[in-house]
């Protein structure tokens, strides 16, 4: 439209109970794919640039006052204190803004699928047509419990009739009211003062409106949804459930068009706010959720769970549970790590199996392969952790820092307890508890020297297999097999002190 728009007032209806939902948590703030039902509403309520949005509150009030102050500081809580209907609802809700005129734009807290552009498209429609009222309508399989919309002769609206109101033939109607209105702010208000409760219900009905309108000869009109689905609300978990599915559908469809492969969508949930880039593959059972961002190229999943993360281009996150975090390009987590609020990996860095992090930085392509806790580190670039290392952050009191410089080769089995710093290329032994700064370039070892007591199997543990054959390898003539040291099992850093002269070996290679 070329014209400026009318002022718009946004109305959402969020006063009633949802008893079948069973719970301590008003209806609308029940949480679908990263928003809750209401945040829904007023997103798809958005691009209408109202100049005022008033929510009806009612039943949990002051918990929806709340996450409105959160997520929608400038819309207007008013209090609907008894559920007299649909249309006494609305009359509070106008009488909290007396000086608003235009379009008056009533929706339902509890009907999230509608999308922007059929509620745009319903008031443009209204606009454009100068209707003293317009109603979004739908053709449903099952409209049991809706109210019908009834067409005269013509074609054109003569009223709407609630299911307990229905006669036999009219309950025939497929064509329901979707409870989405525009409404002229001036002849509302004035047939609002109209309304009865003669009714089945005892009720205010807001749809009575239309009648009254229509009876009045003022212009009423009907809007068709392109999709019977949008209207849909939501009464009880089952319901809720239903909508998941359906919002899951459409936003997963929307990203694989967009250039995401989703490898199994129906075991993948993607929240209304995550964004992903080109090329991000998610493989099955996968969540993201909150404020995530997937770059081009990460593969994600199967099994995984991130949550308000920002995944780098090209990074791998594989059966793994990040919250808070930031996975740098390239980098590689998994599988099995779960990363923690403050988690931050640089490029090319992994966090492998077994690993937690907790506001810590793994610097540019460092590595902590296995089994470790890092909590509250700073680690430089191009270090390797050894497998089964403590961060030791925490005295029971307050929480300290860990540094490891660039180029650190740390053994297995290490405790760094903060606060501690190990320099660049810095070695730590196998098995240190490590509770003194290391300077660059050291090598450090703490722990106690191996003492081999021989013969005390033959002669404390005598006729045992172990005894046995201890003695078989006596017998062979290879004293020294007993005593290797096998636990590495390769993979693993293996720093170990020589036997004679003192000097420290790294033994293995670093791991990989
Ligand atoms: C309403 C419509 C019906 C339509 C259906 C679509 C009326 C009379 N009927 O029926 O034609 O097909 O929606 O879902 O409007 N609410 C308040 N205050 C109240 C009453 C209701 O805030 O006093 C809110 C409820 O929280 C809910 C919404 O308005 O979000 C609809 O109310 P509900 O009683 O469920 O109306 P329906 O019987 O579903
Ligand atoms: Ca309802």
């Amino acid at each position: 439209m070329s014209q400026q728009p009318p002022p718009r007032t946004v109305v959402v209806l969020a006063a009633g109970a949802g008893k079948r939902m069973k719970s301590g948590l008003p209806k609308v703030l029940h949480p679908l794919l990263g928003r809750t039902l209401v945040g829904h509403v007023l997103s798809a309520a958005a691009p209408l640039a109202a100049d005022r949005t008033v929510v009806v509150v009612g039943h949990g009030a002051d918990q929806v006052r709340a996450h409105l102050a959160e997520i929608a500081p400038q819309a207007l809580p008013v209090l609907q204190a008894d559920q007299l209907g649909t249309g006494h609802a609305v009359r509070v809700a106008l009488a909290a803004v007396p000086d608003a005129t235009g379009t008056v734009v009533v929706t339902y807290g509890d009907a999230p699928l509608l999308r922007p552009e059929t509620l745009g498209g319903l008031v443009e429609a209204h606009e454009r047509a100068g209707a003293a009222a317009t109603v979004l309508a739908a053709e449903v399989p099952d409209p049991t419990g809706l109210g019908r919309i009834v067409r005269d002769a013509d074609g054109q609206l003569q009223q709407i009739v609630e299911q307990r109101d229905t006669t036999p033939d009219q309950r025939e109607i497929r064509e329901i009211n979707a409870g989405i209105y525009a409404f002229d702010a001036d002849r509302l208000r004035d047939t609002l003062g109209k309304l009865s409760t003669g009714n089945a219900q005892g009720e205010e009905y807001l749809t009575d409106v239309f009648g009254l309108l229509r009876s009045a000869g003022e212009p009423v009109a009907v809007h068709v949804a392109p999709d019977h689905t949008e209207t849909l609300g939501c009464n009880d978990r089952v319901e809720l459930a239903g909508l998941r599915r359906l919002l899951r559908d459409r936003v997963n469809e929307a990203w694989m068009r967009s250039g995401v492969s989703l490898l199994d969508p129906e075991t993948t949930w993607i929240d209304v706010t995550v964004a992903l880039d080109r090329d991000a593959v998610v493989d099955q059972n996968t969540q993201l959720r909150g404020a995530t961002v997937i770059g081009a190229g990460a593969q994600v999943g199967p099994d995984v769970t991130v949550v308000d993360t920002l995944v780098g281009p090209g990074a791998t996150v594989v059966r793994s549970h990040a919250v808070g975090a930031e996975i740098g390009p390239s980098a590689s987590v998994g599988p099995y790590a779960y990363l923690r609020p403050a988690a931050r990996l640089a490029e090319k860095s992994k966090v492998g199996t077994f690993v937690e992090v907790k506001n810590s930085e793994v610097g540019v392509g460092s590595k902590v392969p296995h089994l470790t806790y890092v909590g509250d580190a700073t680690i430089g670039e191009q270090s390797n952790i050894g497998a089964a290392t403590v961060f030791v952050n925490y005295d029971g009191v307050r929480k300290h820092r860990t540094v490891i410089g660039d180029h650190a080769r740390t053994g297995a089995d290490n405790m760094f307890v903060a606060p501690v710093e190990v320099g660049d290329g810095a070695y730590t032994a196998a098995g240190s508890v490590i509770d003194q700064d290391v300077p660059a370039g050291a090598m450090a070892v703490a722990r106690s020297r191996q003492r081999n007591i021989e013969g005390w199997v033959l002669k404390r543990r005598a006729g045992t297999a172990a005894a046995e054959a201890a003695e078989r390898a006596g017998r062979a003539g290879s004293p020294g097999v007993s005593a290797g040291v096998t636990a590495s099992e390769g993979e693993a850093m293996h720093v170990g002190t020589e036997p004679a002269g003192g000097a420290c070996s790294t033994g293995d290679t670093a791991t990989d």
